[in-house]
C-alpha cells in the first residue's frame, strides 16, 4: 500500500517508519526542510528509543520530502499528523491540519481515490472540516477524485512510541464509509493481526491479546482520544490529591495507591503521585475538551480541577523547599532531570522547567543535568539562565538542595556518599517518588517526597 504522512514529529515519523517497517511504501511529508535533510541522511531530530535504528532497517521502503506534489498525493492513504496546539481560548489550533487539507486538494490528481485521514488529535467536526476543504480546492481546480475522511486518533507515548505503535491496546478508526474502514484495515492488518517479525529490541510479549479494532462515526473518534487523555490524567491529579492528605495524616503514598490501584476496576498505572503530569498533550487536551464544553454551555468540573490539581504539584515543590531551606534567594538549587518524564527530550509542558521559573523568580541559582534533554533547554530556554552540569555529581556540587524531577535510570546509580559530602546540605525532593527513603536517609540525606 501506499503511504503518505504530513508532519514528521514525533507521531508522523514513528508511524511513517512502523508503517514502512510493515510493508508498505511511505513517504513522510514535512514543511520543515533542515528536519527533511538530517531525516535524509538518517538522523533523527528527536530522542526515541529504537527510532534511528528502525529507520535504517525500514529504509527501502522510506522517503522523505519537504514538498506535497502529485507523487505524494498519488497513495492509498494520506495521514495527516501535523500539531494542534492550544489557541487563546483553550481550543485546538487546527490552522496546521487545514492547511495540509488545502496541500492535499491542491496536488490530488483526476479521479484518485484516497483515504485521508486525521491522526493528529482534533476536535469533533474535524473530519468533516477537512474534507469539505479538500472538496472546495478540487471544486475550484475543476478536479474530481473518490475522497474519504477518518478519523484515527493516535495514543502513542513519547519515550515507548514504537512500542504503543506495534503493540497498541486498541486502534480508532471514525469513519462514515466502509471503504475508508476496510483500506485503514488493510493498511493496519500486520499490527492488528501482529503477523510482522518483531523489530529488533522490541520483542512482542507472551500472551499479550491482539489489539482491539474499534470502529466508530468520526465523531466518537474525536471524542475517545480527548477522553482518553482526559481520564489518564484526571487519575495523576486524583494520586497527587490523595497525596496531599496522605502527607497530613502520616500515610505513604506509594503504598495507598499500589493497594488502590490492585482493585482491577482501577488498575495501577496513572496513580503515581509527584511533580504531576506534563508534555505536549494532557494540558492541551484538556484545555480543548473544556473549551467544547463551553461551546455547548456545558461545565466540566472534573476537567477543571484535573487540571487545577495538576499544576498545584508544581507550587507544592518550590513550597516544600521553602520549607526546608527557608530562604530560596541565594540558594543553589539542583534540578535533575528537564524533560517532562524519562526516555523524552521533550519539555513542552515540563513541570522542571516551570519549576526552575518559579525558582529563578525566587532569586535561587538553579543547576540542572538531564541526561538527553540539557542542549534542547539550551536552546529553547535560554531566558531561564539555568547552569547546566556535565554529571548528576557535577551538578550537586555546593548545592543547598537537589529535587529529583525526571526518574531518568541515572538518578538510581549514584554513590551516595559522595552526594552527600558533594552538597552545601544534603536535602533531597523526591518529586516522583523514585527513591526508597529509609535508604537515602541511611546514607544521611533529609529526604522529602510526594505524599510520603
Ligand atoms: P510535532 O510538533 O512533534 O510535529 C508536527 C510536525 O508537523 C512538525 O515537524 C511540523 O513542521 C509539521 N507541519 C506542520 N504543519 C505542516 C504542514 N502544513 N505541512 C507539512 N508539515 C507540517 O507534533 P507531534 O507531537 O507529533 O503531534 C502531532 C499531533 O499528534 C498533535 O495533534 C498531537 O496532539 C497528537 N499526538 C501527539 C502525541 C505525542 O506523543 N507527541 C501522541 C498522540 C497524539
Ligand atoms: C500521553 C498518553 O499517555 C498517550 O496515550 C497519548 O497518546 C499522548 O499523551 C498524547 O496524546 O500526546 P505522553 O504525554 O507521551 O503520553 O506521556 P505519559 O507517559 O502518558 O506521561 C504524561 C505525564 O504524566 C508525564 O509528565 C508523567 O511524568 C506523568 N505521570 C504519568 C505521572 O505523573 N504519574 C503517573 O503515574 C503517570
Amino acid at each position: 500500500m501506499k503511504v503518505t504522512v504530513i508532519g514528521t514529529g514525533y507521531v508522523g515519523l514513528t508511524t511513517g517508519v512502523a508503517l514502512a517497517y510493515i510493508g508498505h511504501y511511505v513517504t513522510c511529508v514535512d514543511r520543515n526542510e533542515s528536519l527533511i535533510e538530517k531525516l535524509n541522511i538518517g538522523e533523527i531530530p528527536i530522542h526515541e528509543p529504537g527510532l534511528v535504528d528502525l529507520l535504517h532497517d525500514s529504509s527501502s521502503h522510506l522517503r522523505f520530502s519537504s514538498d506535497f506534489n502529485l507523487e505524494e498525493a498519488s497513495a492509498d492513504v494520506i495521514l495527516i499528523c501535523v500539531g494542534t496546539p492550544t489557541q487563546q481560548n483553550g481550543d485546538a489550533d487546527l490552522r496546521y491540519v487545514e492547511e495540509c487539507a488545502y496541500t492535499i486538494g491542491s496536488a490530488l490528481p483526476e479521479g484518485h481515490e484516497v483515504v485521508i485521514v486525521n491522526k493528529s488529535t482534533v476536535p469533533v467536526g474535524s473530519a468533516r472540516r477537512v474534507i469539505m476543504i479538500v472538496n472546495s480546492v478540487l471544486t475550484d481546480r475543476g478536479v474530481s477524485a473518490n475522497l474519504y475522511v477518518a478519523s484515527n486518533p493516535e495514543f502513542l507515548r513519547e519515550g515507548a512510541a514504537l512500542n504503543d505503535t506495534f503493540y497498541p491496546d486498541r486502534i480508532v478508526i471514525g469513519a462514515d464509509e466502509k471503504w475508508a474502514v476496510k483500506t485503514l484495515y488493510e493498511m493496519y492488518a500486520p499490527i492488528l493481526e501482529q503477523t510482522f517479525i518483531p523489530p529488533a529490541g522490541l520483542p512482542r510479549t507472551d500472551g499479550q491479546p491482539l489489539p482491539v479494532l474499534v470502529t466508530t462515526n468520526p465523531t466518537s473518534a474525536e471524542l475517545v482520544k480527548y477522553a482518553s487523555n482526559t481520564f489518564l490524567a484526571m487519575k495523576v491529579s486524583f494520586a497527587n490529591e490523595i497525596s496531599g492528605i496522605s502527607e497530613r495524616v502520616g500515610a505513604d503514598i506509594t503504598e495507598v495507591m499500589k493497594a488502590v490501584g490492585l482493585d482491577r476496576r482501577i488498575g495501577t498505572r496513572y496513580l503515581g503521585a509527584g511533580a504531576g503530569w506534563g508534555g505536549s498533550c494532557f494540558g492541551k487536551d484538556l484545555k480543548a475538551l473544556n473549551a467544547l464544553g463551553k461551546q455547548y454551555g456545558y461545565d466540566m468540573p472534573l476537567v477543571d480541577a484535573t487540571i487545577s490539581a495538576n499544576y498545584r504539584q508544581r507550587r507544592i515543590i518550590v513550597e516544600k523547599l521553602q520549607q526546608l531551606l527557608k530562604v530560596i534567594r541565594g540558594s543553589v538549587i539542583t534540578l535533575w532531570g528537564l524533560s517532562f518524564k524519562p526516555d523524552t527530550d521533550d519539555l513542552r509542558d515540563a513541570p522542571a522547567i516551570e519549576i526552575a521559573k518559579m525558582l529563578i523568580d525566587l532569586g535561587a541559582r538553579v543547576r540542572a543535568y538531564d541526561p538527553v534533554a540539557m542542549d534542547r533547554s539550551r536552546r529553547e530556554h535560554q531566558e531561564l539562565n539555568i547552569e547546566y552540569a556535565d554529571s548528576p555529581v557535577e551538578s550537586i556540587q555546593g548545592a543547598d538542595a537537589v529535587v529529583l524531577m525526571t526518574e531518568w535510570e541515572i538518578f538510581k546509580k549514584l554513590d551516595w556518599n559522595q552526594i552527600v559530602k558533594c552538597m552545601q546540605q544534603p536535602v533531597l525532593i523526591d518529586g516522583r517518588n523514585f527513591y526508597n527513603p529509609s535508604l537515602l536517609i541511611n546514607y544521611g540525606i533529609n529526604y522529602v517526597g510526594i505524599g510520603r
